[in-house]
């Protein structure tokens, strides 16, 4: 069986049209704990000077291109397998003025020269890419050796992992299997992979979470992004009950479970 997170059913669910990452990337930007810019931390990392040519590989719908055009750089290609992101990031350019091309292109084969870019991204993409080794070489082929810089970003192991341990709650409870979390092929823990094709890598983690007002916010994010809770709300209307809350009524029980186990014990109390 293909893997979820390779399988071009699921990528054309995900990236066939803009509307599920828009949705993803708005979450993040409306319910984070952070407040400072996600997008800047990731180009204090990347470095780029002005007049760089840059190369945004999984570009998505660009999100970080203006950005990055802000700080000065020469161009942008943007390189993405689905056209709809391809032209998404190239709507975004021509609207805006920002001199990027988009390309469609995959990851493990890139359609560019040796030693021409300045700077490389690869950000929250590695995980669709069936050889990450080929495309961790395409990205170290292109780069300007020796000053090129590459940032590849991932989320951590434990990403969503208490929305991920309500889910496995209502499987259990409804009698389905849950889907694996996609992050698994790819996320922070993946340092030695990175370090066979770029020895020097240096690993920077940037602590968040989602903070979310209500149940019923959470529902309709992961309902509209992903398909958690539309294949509860599919078991649920059998039994007349609402997905919302019964998250809502789970996330309190789990919550105060937390609470009580993490309550400090009074010294010499017993
Ligand atoms: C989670 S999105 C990230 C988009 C963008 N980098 C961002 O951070 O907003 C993953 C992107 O990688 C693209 N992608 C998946 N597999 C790819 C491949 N083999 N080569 C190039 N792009 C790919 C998808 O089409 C999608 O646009």
């Amino acid at each position: 069986m293909v893997e979820r997170a390779i399988d071009p059913l699921y990528l054309s669910e995900q990236y066939g049209t803009e509307e599920r990452l828009r949705i993803r990337i708005e979450a993040h930007q409306r319910y984070s704990e952070r407040a400072d810019d996600y997008l800047d931390w990731i180009l204090d990392r990347l470095q780029p000077r002005p007049g760089d040519l840059v190369v945004d590989v999984g570009c998505g719908v660009g999100s970080i291109h203006p950005a990055l055009c802000a700080r000065g750089v020469r161009a942008i290609l943007g390189v993405d397998v689905s056209r709809a992101m391809v032209d998404a990031s190239q709507r975004q350019a021509n609207e805006r003025s920002l001199p990027v091309i988009a390309i469609e292109a995959n990851a493990q084969a890139l359609p560019l020269p040796d030693d021409a870019y300045d700077g490389a991204m690869a950000n929250h993409m590695l995980f669709h890419v069936p050889d990450q080794r080929a495309a961790l070489r395409e990205l170290r082929r292109v780069l300007r050796k020796p000053h090129g810089r590459v940032v590849l970003t991932a989320a951590a192991p434990e990403h969503r992992s208490r929305l991920r341990e309500i889910h496995n709650l209502a499987a259990q409870q409804l009698g389905y299997t849950p889907a694996d979390s996609v992050m698994h092929r790819f996320n922070l823990d993946h340092l030695d992979l990175v370090r066979e094709v770029f020895p020097n890598v240096e690993r920077f983690v940037r602590e968040d979470a989602f903070l979310f007002p209500t149940a019923d916010a959470a529902c309709a994010i992961t309902r509209r992004a992903q398909s958690m809770p539309s294949r509860i709300d599919r078991r649920m209307a059998a039994t007349g009950r609402a997905c919302s809350r019964w998250l809502a009524s789970e996330s309190r029980r789990s919550s105060a479970q937390r609470a009580s186990s993490a309550t400090p014990k009074t010294p010499g109390a017993s």
